[in-house]
């Protein structure tokens, strides 16, 4: 784990994390009830979310974790998680994600899966939790560099897609980002902030070993340890994402990823988010075809 974070203690706080039990999503639990946070494991595999949770307590001895069973790419189940949650959420770190090369591919509700997933699932994720969300919680959106290769249509966005599926997944993960900036525009006025981070560059043979976890080879590690200058493991992926959410000197609107070379890795800093992830205009078509798709209503 990255020893450099200067996080505060967090014994008291609540934070949900979707897609915490692997990758970066669980590292982001692990540090986070490293410094006395409750987390909130949101994971679509019950026997995965088990595995995650006996990790964490095994790294953290009284670390207090929680299951949430959601699936992302399912309304109703989304709708049920949401209902589920009957403490207040500090934070909640959007991390879930699917990249699919395969474009007939769709959520349980005939959505695009990286669309449906990536930004559509969280959408109506927090939409639903509505009064779960402390009245000064933070919304982290874990977006990615691919978002600046990325063209949002919003009217296209789950529609049958062409070309790259990098392409389509850089949309997703812009579409999450853009949805976030409005967010946090529209609860301008409270306390209550929505932010951006991504993970860099961050791979799993330069990641710590954990039991039950990504089995990476000892070759494969070996291999990968040429890469370390250049690229970095999740749990260094995760230190940006769980600044956002908990650091005192993160605030709404803040995109933030890793400081160093081309933001493939290094200690958690401001970055610069595209123009189109943050436009008004695009923020405020996206939010209205989200409503159509999901057929949720936001109260914000
Ligand atoms: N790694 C990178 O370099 C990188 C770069 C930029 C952005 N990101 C973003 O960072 C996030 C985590 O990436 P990662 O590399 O840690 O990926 P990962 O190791 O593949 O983990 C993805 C996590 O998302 C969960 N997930 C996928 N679909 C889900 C669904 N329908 N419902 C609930 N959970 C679901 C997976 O659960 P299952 O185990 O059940 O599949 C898993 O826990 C993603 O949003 C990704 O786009 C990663």
């Amino acid at each position: 784990m990255p020893s450099s974070l200067a996080l505060p203690d967090l014994t008291g706080r609540t934070v949900l994390v979707t897609g915490a039990n692997a990758g970066i999503g669980y590292w982001c639990a692990e540090i986070l009830a490293q410094h006395g946070a409750r987390v909130l494991l949101g994971c679509r595999s019950a026997g995965r979310a088990e595995t995650a949770a006996s990790s964490i307590r095994a790294q953290v001895p009284g670390a207090d974790i929680g299951i949430v069973p959601v699936d992302l790419g399912s309304l109703v189940s989304i709708a049920s998680a949401a209902a589920s949650v009957e403490e207040r959420l500090d934070a909640v770190i959007c991390n879930a994600g699917v990249k699919a090369a395969d474009r007939s591919a769709r959520t349980a509700d005939g959505l695009d899966l990286m669309a449906g997933t990536n930004f559509l699932g969280h959408f109506a994720l927090l939409a639903q939790l509505g009064d779960a969300l402390a009245d000064d919680a933070r919304v982290v959106a874990v977006g990615s560099l691919a978002h600046r290769f990325a063209e949002i249509d919003p009217a296209t966005l789950s529609q049958p897609w062409s070309g790259p599926s990098l392409r389509q997944y850089g949309r997703s993960k812009a579409a999450l980002m853009a949805f976030a900036f409005e967010l946090n525009r529209r609860w301008r006025g409270t306390a209550r902030a929505a932010l951006c981070a991504h993970p860099g560059y961050a791979v799993d043979p330069l990641t710590p070993y954990r039991d039950g976890l990504a089995e990476v080879s000892s070759t494969m590690r070996a291999l990968a340890s040429l890469s370390r200058p250049f690229v970095q493991g999740k749990d260094a992926g995760a230190a940006p994402i769980v600044h956002a959410a908990v650091a005192a000197d993160a605030t709404g609107g803040d995109y933030w990823g890793p400081g160093g070379l081309l933001e493939f890795r290094g200690a958690p800093a401001r970055v610069t988010a595209s123009a189109q992830v943050r436009s008004v205009d695009v923020g405020v078509e996206l939010w209205a075809v989200a409503e159509e798709l999901t057929g949720v209503r936001f109260a914000t």
